[in-house]
């Protein structure tokens, strides 16, 4: 093969000029179609001998062409290779812009708090069956508290189906408790809770956290020192005053609700000292035909149970006036209110981010 093709070749610098080499020589006009298509006007005998040359000749241009490429495509990954840098150590975005909701930091507070106590956290379905969200805590159907929630009930697959519910409350958690691990129970169940209602302190979704203690010998004062010292250690105030006042649930008997001291600071309603009475909880011993609907016999076993809104934990301790800002997922609130993913609430260190 000429020389002088194989330079013109081997001198593409870039994959454009190597094509440009490849349409003059093997393009409709090029060089070696020209040759090719000269066979056809020789006589026959030259063309036995110029055939067998020109079409060797094409295939070892077109060896060398394809040769050539693969060199340049390896070069040109070289160099980018070499030029293009990519710094995995550095962060993804320059600054984090997520933060840690409010109601998960309470969520993650109130574990810290009750694991120091010794309880576990326990879950259940917010898709819930009549059956655990009323009648096993002792609220028969056509019992006046099942209309005390304004229940979201879900639409019936079959004509015969009982319609599920949206949990109210995360009291059946209580039932499953008991059911799942038997006695003794040391829980707390937080979780989303759902009623039709909607104004500035209700929203239709909400979150509560439930509480259980079941055992041998347990009393209202177990109930009342578990509640005090939660309450202490969450608000993290030495001047917390708290009252428990008489009430009513059909799941407790006897049923208290734990009312917290409040005042006034800088314009708003702060937990501390002694200008006003908010209930924050609700609570009792829990009620003999719901330990017998966990499965245990209410005569050996006795327990308490609370129920508390986490949202409105959060709000007093926060300092949010408005529960349905919880969830708008507006950014600038978040950035706001929200917390550092690295406050991880301690006892040691403090619960409060
Ligand atoms: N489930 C009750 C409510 O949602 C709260 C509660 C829980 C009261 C446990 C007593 C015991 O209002």
């Amino acid at each position: 093969m000429p020389d002088a093709l194989l330079d013109r070749i081997a001198a593409a610098e870039d994959l454009q000029a190597l094509d440009n080499v490849r349409v003059e020589l093997l393009g409709k006009s090029g060089e070696i179609t020209a040759k090719l298509k000269s066979l056809g006007s020789m006589d026959a005998d030259t063309r036995a001998s110029e055939a067998p040359k020109i079409h060797a000749l094409r295939e070892r241009v077109t060896d060398a062409i394809a040769e050539r490429k693969a060199a340049l495509e390896a070069g040109e990954l070289e160099r980018k290779l070499a030029t293009e840098k990519v710094d995995l150590s550095l962060p993804a975005r320059e600054q984090a812009t997520g933060s840690v909701h409010p109601v998960s930091q309470v969520m993650d507070e109130l574990a810290e708090i009750f694991a120091d106590l010794g309880f576990s956290v326990a879950e259940g379905p917010e898709i819930e069956t009549q059956w655990y969200n009323f009648s096993a805590l002792n609220m028969p159907e056509n019992h006046p508290a099942r209309a005390m929630q304004d229940t979201f009930y879900l639409e019936p697959r079959t004509p015969d189906e009982e319609p599920f519910v949206l949990r109210t409350h995360t009291s059946p958690v209580q039932i499953r408790a008991g059911e799942s691990q038997g006695a003794p129970i040391y829980v707390i169940a937080p979780g989303r809770v759902y009623r039709s209602d909607s104004d500035a302190t209700h929203t239709p979704m909400f979150h509560q956290v439930e509480g259980l203690v079941i055992d041998k010998a347990i009393t209202l004062g177990h109930l009342k020192w578990t509640l005090e010292t939660f309450v202490r250690a969450f608000f993290e105030r030495d001047d917390i005053v708290m009252r428990f006042r008489p009430s009513y649930f059909p799941f407790t008997e006897p049923s208290a609700e734990l009312d917290v001291g409040w005042s006034m600071e800088k314009g708003r309603r702060v937990v501390g000292g002694q200008e006003g009475w908010m209930e924050i909880l609700g609570s009792g011993m829990v009620h003999p035909r719901v330990i017998s609907n966990m499965g245990l016999d209410p005569d050996e076993w006795q327990g308490f149970a609370f129920g508390c809104g986490i949202d409105r934990l959060a709000m007093l301790k926060y300092g949010m006036d408005d529960l349905r800002a919880f969830f708008d997922g507006d950014i600038r609130w978040l950035k706001h209110y929200g917390f550092r993913a690295l406050d991880v609430p301690t006892i040691s260190g403090g619960v409060g981010a």
